[in-house]
């Protein structure tokens, strides 16, 4: 089903999902978490296919947080290896789909292999016109932000910048999203309703969504369903 298209200012540019309530997906049919993680995974297919067809350009997934690295480690290297594993058999398919995939977040706490598959995923996709895939992965907004004073305080203390000339601008340019627009809408799926560290200083003028749906639940009619939504939204940006 094709929402409606007749007005483009109204199709976000860049939506943004924290994928949560896959765990408690698995758990109501009595499996195990990771089963959900799995289920998770096409979910992302479907909103992928969704957003190209809708006009989308970003698509951003929350697929691990700093945090997650405290989850027990047996679900932490299953993680691992469904993102390995993904990456080998969904790269042909993002190609073809003109779909780009980058990733936000640390890279030095991965092992090599998954190194290696972060490195591939981004360069077999570099051509991909029609969508980009932003995929945080060891990604927290705190981090991020603290990354990115540092990163101004070296340029400052090596004299490179003056202190008088960081603002806004140079503050975006300086996270992970540099060149990546802020997100129009954020949805999060589960019914919990907060960010949980995620895009803090790029959700400012954000619209937020969050349905009751688990994500391995979250499919195209859902995307659809959210798009539908923030049509709906009047945005003011602090005007009126
Ligand atoms: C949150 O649900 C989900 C995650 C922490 C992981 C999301 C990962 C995937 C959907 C698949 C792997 C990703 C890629 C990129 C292939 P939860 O475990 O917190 O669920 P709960 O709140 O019900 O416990």
């Amino acid at each position: 089903m094709q929402v409606i298209m007749d007005n483009c200012q109204k199709i976000p540019v860049h939506v943004a999902i924290i994928m949560d309530g896959n765990g408690r997906w698995a758990k109501l049919r009595g499996k195990e978490r990771f089963e959900g993680h799995i289920a998770g995974v096409d979910s992302i297919r479907e909103c992928l296919k969704a957003a190209n067809r809708n006009g989308v350009k970003y698509l951003t997934l929350y697929a691990f947080s700093t945090e997650n690295w405290g989850r027990p480690a047996e679900e932490v290297d299953a993680l691992m290896e469904l993102f390995c594993r993904s990456v080998i058999a969904e790269t042909p398919d993002l190609v073809k789909e003109g779909i780009r995939v980058r990733l936000i977040g640390r890279r030095d706490r991965f092992s090599e292999k998954v190194r290696q598959h972060l490195t591939t995923i981004e360069e077999s996709t570099t051509a991909g016109d029609k969508l980009t895939m932003v995929l945080a992965f060891d990604y927290s907004s705190r981090d991020e932000i603290t990354m990115a004073t540092r990163t101004l305080a070296q340029k400052a203390a090596a004299g490179e910048i003056d202190v008088r000339d960081i603002n806004e601008e140079m503050i975006s340019r300086s996270l992970y999203t540099a060149e990546i627009p802020d997100p129009d809408f954020i949805i999060r799926t589960s019914g919990e309703c907060r960010l949980s560290n995620f895009l803090l200083w790029q959700a400012s003028y954000a619209e937020m969504y969050f349905p009751e749906v688990m994500w391995p639940d979250f499919k195209q009619n859902e995307f659809d369903e959210a798009i539908k939504v923030y049509q709906q939204r009047d945005r003011r940006y602090g005007k009126l």
